[in-house]
């Protein structure tokens, strides 16, 4: 299939776009490359730089390339960041969202794979949360992707698109030649490797009064090459499973100190670190159920040990210390 990837340059969508073309697909990685990096859009993929904002780029795209599906991972994703500037997050993903699916609608591409998150869920109630959770963002991050969601439902009954919702936990690791390499970095992973190698003379833990065992947020990290896995079934399996949502996670939680922990073990050094104050729109607790992506498609994590992801995450360190050349 060809393969419409937005977001190709990104984290994700470039360890997707790697996995896309291992199992035979051939790639159209698209990206404005604010985020993403060009050298992180493997060398067999087609690149185009556009940004989903400009309808006549999109256009362009749709015009001169044969689509067959897209996988749509262009978007804002910091949730810090969307309480400050909830607007941008708005107008990236609902207004560019919507862009993406008019020029799809136009131009008869009726598959998509919509990368949302967690954060749809707000405060759980239930832990592993289900899909079926009731959907309370606690912050415009997961406002706006839960709009999308929704969004979605309507293009379907409107337009007969078929989408399946991938909705990530707590997205971590690296494959061997792509890893996590944000310009501003806030993740917790990344950024205890970088005080792990000395990048950053301390970090800081955001909030230790949290209802938890330690005091700190807990999270479920997942591989990216187990969401890539996730994306590819969901795309193979679109015909039976339109319209569903899937969480993709371990069902295990860890929280931000074990993650030091881990890291000082797997790493053998010291990652200096201190509690603070909480970081606004965190929840406290985010695990996944993952029962339906394994009953429905077939999943199992294979890369999603905390000692995995960790130990990916830092050979790619090792390997690419400053990040991407660009
Ligand atoms: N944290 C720190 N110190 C840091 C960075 C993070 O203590 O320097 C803490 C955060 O406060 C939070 C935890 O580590 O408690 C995880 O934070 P991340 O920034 O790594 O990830 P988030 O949980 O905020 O969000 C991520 C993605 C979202 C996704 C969400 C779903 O950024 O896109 O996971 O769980 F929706």
């Amino acid at each position: 299939m060809n393969i419409l990837v937005t977001g190709g340059a990104g984290y994700i969508g470039s360890i997707c776009s790697e996995v896309l073309l291992e199992r035979g697909h051939r790639v159209i990685a698209l990206d404005n490359l604010q985020e993403g990096h060009r050298a992180a859009v493997p060398p067999s993929a087609v690149f185009l730089e556009a940004d989903l904002a400009d309808r006549r780029e999109l256009e362009k795209v749709f015009a001169t390339q044969k689509i067959h599906a897209v996988m749509h991972f262009a978007g804002e994703a910091l949730v810090a960041k969307s309480v400050r500037e909830p607007s941008t997050f708005y107008a990236a993903n609902v207004g560019c969202g919507v862009n993406l699916l008019d020029v799809m609608v136009r131009h008869g591409v009726d598959k998509l794979i919509f990368s949302s998150t967690a954060a749809t869920y707000g405060e759980p109630e239930v832990v592993p949360i289900p899909e079926d959770h009731r959907q309370a963002p606690i912050n415009p991050y997961g406002k706006s992707k839960l709009r999308f969601e929704q969004i979605l439902a309507d293009y379907h009954a409107y337009t007969g698109l078929k989408y399946v919702t991938v909705r990530y936990f707590n997205a971590a690791g690296a494959s061997k030649e792509r890893g996590e390499n944000h310009r501003v970095e806030t993740h917790l992973i990344p950024r205890v490797l970088d005080t792990a190698l000395g990048h950053l003379p301390e970090m800081e833990i955001f909030g230790f009064d949290y209802p938890t065992p330690d005091g700190t947020c807990v999270r479920d990290f997942i591989h990216v090459l187990d969401i890539a896995d996730s994306h590819v079934l969901a795309l193979e399996e679109i015909d039976h499973v339109q319209g569903e949502a899937f969480n993709v996670g371990t069902t295990s939680g860890y929280s931000n100190l074990q993650v030091v922990e881990a890291a000082e073990r797997i790493t053998g050094r010291k990652v200096e670190h201190r509690l603070s104050a909480r970081r606004p729109g965190d929840p406290a607790v985010l695990v996944a159920s993952n029962e339906k992506l394994k009953r429905m498609l077939g999943w199992e994590p294979k890369h999603s040990s905390l000692e995995d992801i960790i130990q990916s995450a830092w050979d790619w360190r090792l390997k690419f210390p400053r990040g991407y050349p660009d």
